[in-house]
């Protein structure tokens, strides 16, 4: 079985989850899902960054004192585990910097690396920006303004501990070069290639606890605590078992995926290898970065006052057309505006009218006509496709059928998905279920039913259960829920879940006889808003 390893971003505890962060969960639970429908091992990893000056200012913020900071935080990881449980994502392990494993690890890496020299001490004398707890050079900014945020720098004057980074740069270079799928999408590889072309500078990886103490303590140094990055990234080697378990790690490491937003890019793509790189321990194998949802053109923020809180989204749409939208809307890499009117007339024509309304009709005929059973019609797909002129809608001058449009999603799946082109792929589902509507409206069941065409209609109304069946198993990785409802809708047993991917790749897996089980439309319509 095929390893499959794949991780989000820690969050920071701060504040609230939000759209932004729902956003990452739902994307690396589709592909996990995706996965383990292929048959692989997969090992899905999220959880939360718990240290630093952030959190720190958090909590005094909230009223808590100093020495209080572990209170504060295990009150709201929950709130993190809560929606992602709302949300159905998979994970298999939740990490939280806080834990004792991790913390273990981080000191053990760096003891390893200031042994072997890597590290070392010295005056830093220069900017310092505190939102993002970056240092900078003059070169870097030469307006004491943060490349990053924008934010006013302030200047610094502290003894602390660097890692030398600056020796790798060119290993980097040719690293990043040499393996064309290490960083995604290509534009950003682009970007990370130009940050490179500046030197690099030596990462500090401490902070003085006189200035700052809610880190992990700097094992040769009682000074010191360990700097939040440093500290956040080496949870996905230890959240595998490194070093404390190395058969585990040594099974899934290299990650398959480091899925993340594109603002903390150069802390994955330059960092966090090097890092790796300086305790010999291979780069993950993919790095890939999304874009952002913004509002109406500008960034969510609580001072503006346009945080969207997915709570509220699911409660008013649920939690299946909350991840559709996220997934099918904007192609995942590129920024995003966000809108609930976009998120409602999504709803409405793609889930409501086409897979609704194609589910809906479907059943009501299986029962009408075949008094509730699926009929048998096997290996049949042809009449419905003779008779519905099948080439007519989608431009295309062959006709193609049902049964040949459905088995050729495999493909199409196989190829977006770990590309994570989830648009393309709900595009080619979506072109199934918009062919089978179509195809009701051409064949006309209810005239061959008044004709007395049996063996026609058992043909047709079985072709579009089977579309049916392939199009839960497609759409499982998606609309996990959905995907369930309608298996049940289709007189199935078994969970959803026990079904291979492999079994979209087979026409006629349906038996005639199986009682369906229609019950309330799975996407009302939403009117009025
Ligand atoms: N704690 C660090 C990550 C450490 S990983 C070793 C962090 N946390 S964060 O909570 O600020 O952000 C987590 C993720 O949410 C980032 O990938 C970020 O890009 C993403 N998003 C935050 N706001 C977002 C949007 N508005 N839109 C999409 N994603 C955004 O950074």
């Amino acid at each position: 079985m095929n390893k499959f390893y794949i991780t989000t971003p820690l969050y920071y505890v701060n504040s609230k989850p939000h759209i932004g962060h729902s956003y990452t969960q739902v994307a690396c639970d589709c592909l996990a899902r995706f996965m383990r429908q292929a048959g692989g091992d997969v090992f899905f990893m999220t959880g939360t960054d718990e240290h630093g000056e952030k959190i720190e200012k958090a909590i005094l913020a909230h009223g808590y004192r100093e020495g209080e900071e572990k209170k504060f935080v295990d009150e709201i990881v929950p709130v993190f585990k809560k929606l992602w449980k709302k949300l159905a994502i998979s994970y298999d392990y939740f990490i939280r910097t806080t834990d004792k494993n991790h913390i273990s690890t981080v000191q053990a890496t760096l003891e390893k690396l200031y042994k072997d020299g890597k590290i070392y001490k010295k005056i830093y004398k220069g900017w310092f920006c505190t939102p993002c707890e970056t240092f900078w050079s003059e070169t870097q900014s030469p307006d004491g303004i943060c490349p990053d945020c924008k934010r006013p720098l302030e200047k610094l004057d502290e003894a602390n501990y660097f890692l030398k980074i600056s020796e790798y740069q060119k290993w980097l270079i040719d690293y990043i070069k040499a393996n064309p799928d290490f960083i995604k999408p290509d534009f950003r590889k682009n970007e990370v290639l130009g940050f490179l072309n500046e030197e690099l500078l030596d990462l500090c990886i401490s902070r003085p606890k006189k200035r700052m103490s809610w880190g992990i303590g700097i094992p040769f140094d009682k000074d010191y605590v360990t700097y939040v990055w440093f500290d956040a990234l080496t949870n996905y080697i230890s959240g595998v078992g490194y070093p404390q378990d190395m058969k585990r790690f040594e099974k899934y490491w290299p990650a398959d995926f480091h899925v993340i937003g594109k603002d903390i890019l150069r802390h994955h793509a330059v960092y966090w290898p090097i890092i790796l790189h300086a305790l010999d321990i291979a780069p993950p194998k993919t790095i890939f970065a999304h874009g952002w949802w913004v509002i109406k053109g500008e960034k969510m923020s609580k001072s503006k006052g346009n945080v969207v809180d997915p709570l509220e989204l699911i409660s008013k749409y649920g939690i299946d057309p909350y991840r559709y939208f996220l997934l099918r809307e904007v192609p995942f890499g590129l920024d995003g505006v966000f809108s609930e009117e976009a998120l409602v007339s999504r709803y409405n024509s793609d889930l409501a009218n086409d897979l609704g309304n194609l589910l809906n009709r479907t059943l009501t005929m299986a029962e009408k006509y075949f008094d509730g059973k699926i009929p048998s019609g096997q290996g049949e797909a042809l009449k419905i496709d003779r008779r519905a002129g099948l080439n007519l809608p989608y431009g295309s001058k062959s006709a193609e059928g049902l049964k040949t449009k459905a088995l050729a999603l495999a493909g199409e799946l196989e190829k977006s998905i770990p590309n994570f082109d989830f648009v393309n792929a709900l595009s080619k589902i979506w072109e199934i279920i918009n062919i089978a509507n179509k195809s009701i409206e051409d064949s006309k069941p209810w005239s061959l039913a008044k004709e007395g065409k049996t063996d026609e209609l058992a043909s047709i109304i079985y072709s579009l259960l089977e579309v049916l069946r392939i199009v839960a198993i497609s759409i499982y990785p998606f609309m996990p829920l959905a995907s369930q409802n309608i298996w049940a809708q289709l007189g199935m047993k078994d969970g959803i879940e026990k079904t291979k991917f492999s079994d979209l790749k087979t026409w006629g897996k349906l038996s005639s006889g199986t009682k369906v089980n229609k019950s309330a439309p799975l996407f009302p319509r939403i009117e009025g808003t």
